[in-house]
C-alpha cells in the first residue's frame, strides 16, 4: 500500500519534519508563562526539552507545523480548548496504588476509626483527593474505607477527587489499569475489589470502589466550590510543581478548607511553608493537623 496516497504521505512527512524543528527561546517562555498563569506550573529551561516533546504531539494533532505558530494560537480566544489540552500535556500524571503507604497506615489506624465513629451516629464525612490524576489515589483512599467497613454504603461517606487535567480525570472515571500498574496493591485487595479489564492485561476497579468517589475537573488555582470543609485532605505530589509563592497562596485555603481537626497528607518532598506554620502542625512524614487539632 505504501505510495498509495503520495500527497498525503508527503504532506505528513513534511509536517513532521517542520513539527521537528527546535522551538525558539521566545516560544519556551511563552509556554511556559501560560503554564504558570494557568496552572501555576513552573517550567524552567532545563524542562524544555521535555516541552517540546511533550508538545510537538499536540501540533501534529492540531497540523500547527511550528512552535512560535502554536504559541499565536494558544494566546487567542479561539485556543482556548487547545490551551486545555496544552495544560493536560505538561502536567506530570504519574501514581500508584498505595503510594507512600506510611500516609494510608495513618489513615488506617489514626485516622478511620474516628470517622467511621462519627459516620455510624449519622454524622457527614468528606475526604478530597486533590489533584488525584488518574485515579489510583483515591481508590486507595476508598479500599481502605471498605476494607474498615465493608457497609460503607450505608453511611455519608464520600470522596471527592479532583484534577485540572480533564483528559486524565477521563481515565480515572474508566478505573480501567495495566498489570503494572496495580504492583503497589497487596493480593488480598485485588482479589476483593478488581474485576477482569476490557483487554486481557487489565483490570478494572469494582463499582463498590468506584462508587465512594466523585471525580471533579478543579484548578487549584481557581475557585473552590465546595462550601463544607474536609475531614481529610490529600493533596500529595501536586504543589511540588508550583513556585514557593503559589505554595504559599495554598496553604492557608487548605487550612480553611479542613475541619478544625482534620488531616492533611502532602507528597514526600513537599512542605507546608513557612507561612502556615502557626496553622499546622506536622505530624511525622508529610503529615499534618490543624495546630488548634493538636494544642486541644
Ligand atoms: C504527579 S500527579 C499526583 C497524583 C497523586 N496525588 C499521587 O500522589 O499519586 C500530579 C497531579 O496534579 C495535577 N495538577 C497539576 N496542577 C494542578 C492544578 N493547578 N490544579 C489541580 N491539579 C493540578 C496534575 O494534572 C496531576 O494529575
Amino acid at each position: 500500500m505504501t505510495g498509495t496516497h503520495p500527497p498525503l504521505a508527503s504532506a505528513v512527512q513534511s509536517s513532521r519534519a517542520q513539527v521537528g524543528a527546535s522551538m525558539s527561546d521566545a516560544a519556551f517562555t511563552a509556554i511556559s508563562g501560560l503554564a504558570k498563569s494557568e496552572a501555576g506550573l513552573i517550567l524552567p529551561v532545563g524542562k524544555m526539552t521535555m516541552v517540546q516533546s511533550r508538545l510537538r504531539k499536540r501540533l501534529l494533532a492540531i497540523g500547527i507545523e511550528d512552535f512560535d505558530s502554536y504559541v499565536s494560537f494558544v494566546s487567542s480566544r479561539e485556543g482556548e480548548a487547545e490551551r486545555k489540552s496544552m495544560i493536560s500535556a505538561l502536567t506530570t500524571n504519574v501514581s500508584h496504588f498505595f503510594r507512600e503507604g506510611h500516609h494510608f497506615e495513618i489513615l488506617r489506624n489514626q485516622v478511620l476509626p474516628g470517622l467511621l465513629a462519627r459516620a455510624r451516629r449519622g454524622e457527614r464525612i468528606r475526604i478530597w483527593s486533590a489533584g488525584c490524576s488518574s485515579g489510583q489515589e483515591p481508590y486507595s483512599i476508598a479500599m481502605c474505607l471498605l476494607e474498615a467497613a465493608p457497609d460503607i454504603a450505608r453511611y455519608d461517606i464520600r470522596i471527592l477527587a479532583s484534577d485540572i487535567d480533564e483528559a486524565i480525570l477521563a481515565r480515572a472515571e474508566e478505573a480501567v489499569y495495566s498489570v503494572q500498574q496495580i504492583s503497589g496493591l497487596p493480593e488480598p485487595l485485588r482479589q476483593r475489589y478488581l474485576l477482569t479489564g476490557p483487554t486481557p492485561d487489565t483490570v478494572r476497579v469494582a463499582r463498590p470502589v468506584c462508587q465512594l468517589v466523585s471525580l471533579r475537573q478543579l484548578n487549584l488555582l481557581g475557585q473552590w466550590p465546595m462550601r463544607r470543609p474536609f475531614d481529610v485532605i490529600f493533596c500529595r505530589n501536586v504543589v511540588i510543581y508550583f513556585d514557593t509563592a503559589t505554595q504559599a497562596g495554598l496553604w492557608p485555603r487548605f487550612h480553611a478548607a479542613l475541619q478544625p481537626d482534620g488531616w492533611l497528607f502532602l507528597g514526600h518532598s513537599e512542605r507546608v511553608s513557612e507561612n502556615a506554620h502557626a496553622l499546622f502542625t506536622s505530624i511525622g512524614m508529610t503529615a499534618y493537623r490543624p495546630t488548634t487539632a493538636v494544642a486541644r
